[in-house]
């Protein structure tokens, strides 16, 4: 495995796999690396000639000074993981090689087609024009012919299929196919996040209600109304010491609009627990 830290190298080997007809699969992350990357990595390993993981803690997506701050980074740790599942590059550059200091400073411009106005989009002002200009650029300069993405971030997911199928910007890096992954959850059901690390013990321990009442209000849809179910899941993990929720919202798996029926419905939701913010999903 190889760590590439410019883009002309990048770039580099990309040309090289092309000339030998080889097939790119590209795994972004923002390293902190956990099983649910992993799971990612050997997927595009599996599925493709070259499996290419960035590692690049985006600072264009992070609204919050202190969170980029305190985002987990270890690039050795990451390292060992990717040889150990066969990765074949990792792609690490630093902030000041992806980007010009005035694209760091200007918000990148997307037509969202409405897809940033509701859920982390509206609690994050900003975060999906950054994540839209990296994902973009990764495909620019890696070319893949698949791309993998996790469920975890379903909004970013669907903002990511929006941006292949309907804007200008597909032009840019060819055809491509987007692979949904699914999420990986402790065996307790807490979703794997790099934020996890951030939680003491307890807090880890409190935070597994927020699965727990996911999965329990599949049961409730079978004889509640979408409206009831919402509510219920907020109070519920409301009602738990050290948990706030920001929002839970049960919308279309396609637009992200709210829906009134459980028919290709998604609940999305983001809780604190304590200072962490921690999201996770369901599909009804
Ligand atoms: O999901 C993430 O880790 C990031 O948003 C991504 C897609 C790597 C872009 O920085």
């Amino acid at each position: 495995m190889q760590i590439i830290t410019t883009k002309s190298a990048l770039q580099a080997v990309v040309k090289a796999c092309k000339q030998e007809n080889k097939t790119i699969g590209l795994v972004p992350t923002m390293g902190a690396l956990h099983n649910g990357h992993a799971s990612l990595v050997k997927r595009a390993v599996e599925e493709n000639d070259i499996c290419i993981v960035s590692v690049f803690v985006n600072p264009t997506q992070f609204n919050n000074k202190e969170d980029l701050a305190k985002y987990p980074r270890n690039i050795e740790r990451d390292a060992k993981l990717l040889e150990s599942i066969g990765a074949d590059y990792v792609f690490a550059p630093t902030p000041e090689e992806m980007y010009s200091a005035e694209e760091m400073n200007t918000t990148f411009e997307f037509d969202f087609a409405g897809l940033d106005k509701v859920m982390e989009g509206k609690m994050r002002p900003g975060h999906f024009n950054g994540v839209v200009q990296v994902v973009s650029r990764l495909f620019y300069l890696t070319q893949p012919d698949k791309g993998y993405f996790g469920e975890k971030d379903f909004q970013q997911l669907a903002i990511i299929h929006h941006m292949v199928e309907r804007s200008s910007l597909a032009g840019t890096f060819g055809p491509l196919q987007i692979i949904d992954c699914p999420i990986v959850r402790e065996d307790s059901g807490l979703a794997l996040s790099s934020r996890n690390e951030r939680m003491s013990a307890e807090e880890k321990q409190t935070a597994l209600a927020i699965s727990k009442t996911l999965f329990k209000s599949l049961e409730w849809a079978k004889s509640a109304s979408v409206t009831e179910v919402q509510q219920r899941v907020i109070d519920t993990l409301n009602a738990v010491p050290g948990l706030e929720v920001e929002y839970y919202e049960i919308v279309d798996q396609t637009t992200l609009l709210p829906t009134d029926t459980f028919n290709h419905a998604i609940g999305c939701i983001t809780v604190y627990c304590g200072p962490v913010r921690l999201i996770d999903n369901i599909k009804y």
